[in-house]
């Protein structure tokens, strides 16, 4: 096998794993078939139409003969010609009568011997469209059989003629036309859609069959640059999309490489930071046993050592789980509300000395929610409140940190409120932003981050509808979750 045969196997080799669309579902197909119906239906509004125009024209036409001959027979008078010649007349025309009317007498010209019973009178001339197509559909459909007394003036003649006939005549030459007519609009129609039918493949199937190739082909290596869509630079519609698809290709080419960096970056930041963390370890047992010593300048200094490293450890650490964890889904239940914030509050009561804690939540609230992410988050909050009023070091200003809590409908509103200096700008522009939004020495920027991650992995919100000097107000929104309907029943047994 040749390099280029074993190449021309592997790209058909490709294209067959490309999902193909089955006959029946092809748009090409649609088409085709739409198109035949629509000239069908085109050609049915002008096949009825046209057959009537042909019935009435096929009259016409027999007044018309039986006019001239009715113009001579007028001259001689019905005596002179014998009973044979008579019937001869008619059976050359196709007639069973001829009669004259001039100056309001109508006179028999020619008549077979029996002078027959007439079913339905036509005033060619006369005759309205809806009388034309019913006619016509008559005589088509139960003609054959009847006698028509046919009458009108023909030309510019003064004299009316009238003529008797049966209809089986007009019925064969109308079905003749008829079968002609249709076989032809037939025609037409195939005609016409195999020439839609190739236009719009080249001008539409083709090129989205293409989009969706190089779509696919994109998706198998997205990192590729070669397998970006080039535009065939048409202008339509397609074009557009083409432009457009190679403009989204590029975008996610680009996302995609900052994305793998970022992720590179991660790792190695991770790896860094896991060192680091082992080092302070060492450092912070150093550090502790320094602080036994009774040197009075190792006495003044290494607490304050002893506080830095702890802070540099709890960051490291704060790092690494943010960068090893994908939150579990919450494991919901109904969850005392005021019973947690104490838990809460009691965690707190070591560092937040001098500091009012409110718990302002009713005895009797419950939400739907994960405790232990729950109290992650108001721990979260709180600790936040609970450092930026330590720091402010006027000892008149009131700290008090309260947690309130209400319900509408189905939705838990709870209130984080502080009485602290507020957001500095730099964490309100980086609200919610893992590692920018800190402001602090030693803050990681974590917290408020994995707050509102946790609040909107239980579909709420967590927002900041307040913070100026004196009053800072957090407050998360968790909504009930819906009852399960089809779960419910299903571990419900029905009554015997
Ligand atoms: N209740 C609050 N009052 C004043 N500032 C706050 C409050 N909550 C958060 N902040 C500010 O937002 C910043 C970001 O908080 P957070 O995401 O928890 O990170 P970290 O606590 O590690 O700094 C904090 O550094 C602090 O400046
Ligand atoms: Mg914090």
């Amino acid at each position: 096998m040749t390099g280029l045969e074993k190449e021309t196997q592997t790209s058909a080799e490709r294209l067959e794993t490309f999902r193909r669309v089955p006959f029946v579902r092809r748009l090409s197909t649609k088409l085709l078939l739409l198109t035949v119906v629509f000239v069908l239906v085109a050609e049915i509004l002008i096949f009825i139409p046209s057959v009537a125009a042909f019935r009435l024209r096929w009259l016409e036409e027999k007044l018309g003969t039986v006019a001239a001959v009715g113009a001579v027979l007028v001259q001689g008078g019905p005596a002179t010609l014998p009973r044979a010649v008579q019937d001869d007349v008619l059976e050359a025309i196709g007639v069973q009568a001829i009669a004259v009317r001039d100056g309001g007498i109508s006179r028999l010209l020619v008549v077979t011997e029996v002078p027959p019973e007439v079913d339905e009178h036509i005033a060619v001339s006369e005759v309205g469209w809806v009388d034309a197509l019913s006619g016509a559909a008559d005589t088509l459909l139960w003609g054959g059989e009847r006698l028509l007394r046919v009458y009108g003036r023909v030309g510019e003649s003064d004299k009316q003629f009238e003529l008797v006939m049966t209809d089986a005549g007009l019925r064969s030459a109308m079905l003749v036309y008829a079968r002609n007519i249709a076989l032809l609009s037939l025609l037409i129609s195939l005609l016409t859609a195999a020439l839609v039918f190739i236009a719009i493949n080249r001008l539409m199937i083709g090129p989205i069959r293409g989009l969706r190739r190089s779509m696919l082909h994109f998706a198998r290596a997205p990192d590729d640059p070669t397998r970006i869509i080039r535009p065939t630079g048409r202008r339509d519609e397609l074009g557009v999309a083409e432009h457009e698809l190679a403009n989204l290709q590029t975008q996610l080419q680009k996302t995609l490489s900052e994305q793998k960096h970022l992720a590179d970056l991660g790792l190695a930041v991770s790896k860094i930071n896991h060192d680091m963390r082992n080092i302070l370890a060492s450092a912070q047992l150093l550090s502790d046993r320094l602080a036994t010593l009774k040197d009075p300048t190792v006495q003044a200094v290494a607490p304050k050592l002893v506080r830095a490293i702890g802070r540099a450890v709890s960051y490291t650490g704060g790092v690494l789980a943010y960068g090893r964890t994908q939150e579990p889904t919450p494991q919901r239940r109904r969850v005392r509300l005021r019973q947690l914030v104490d838990e809460v509050f009691g965690l707190l009561g070591m560092d937040g000395a001098g500091i009012d804690f409110v718990n302002d939540v009713d005895a009797g609230f419950e939400v739907d929610a994960d405790s232990e992410q729950l109290h992650r988050i108001l721990s979260n909050l709180s600790r936040n409140a609970v450092e930026a009023m330590a720091a402010d070091r006027e000892t008149a200003v009131v700290r008090r940190l309260t947690i309130s809590a209400e319900r509408t409908g189905s939705i838990s509103r709870i209130l984080v409120t502080d009485t602290g200096p507020g957001l500095p700008q730099k964490a309100r522009e980086n609200l919610f932003a893992a590692f920018r939004g800190s402001a602090r020495s030693g803050g990681t920027g974590l917290g408020l981050a994995i707050a509102s991650e946790l609040v909107k992995a239980h579909g709420g919100t967590l927002e900041l509808v307040e913070s100026v000097g004196g009053r800072t107000v957090f407050v998360i929104t968790i909504p009930d979750q819906p009852l399960r309907l089809d779960v419910a029943r299903s571990t419900l047994r029905r009554p015997a």
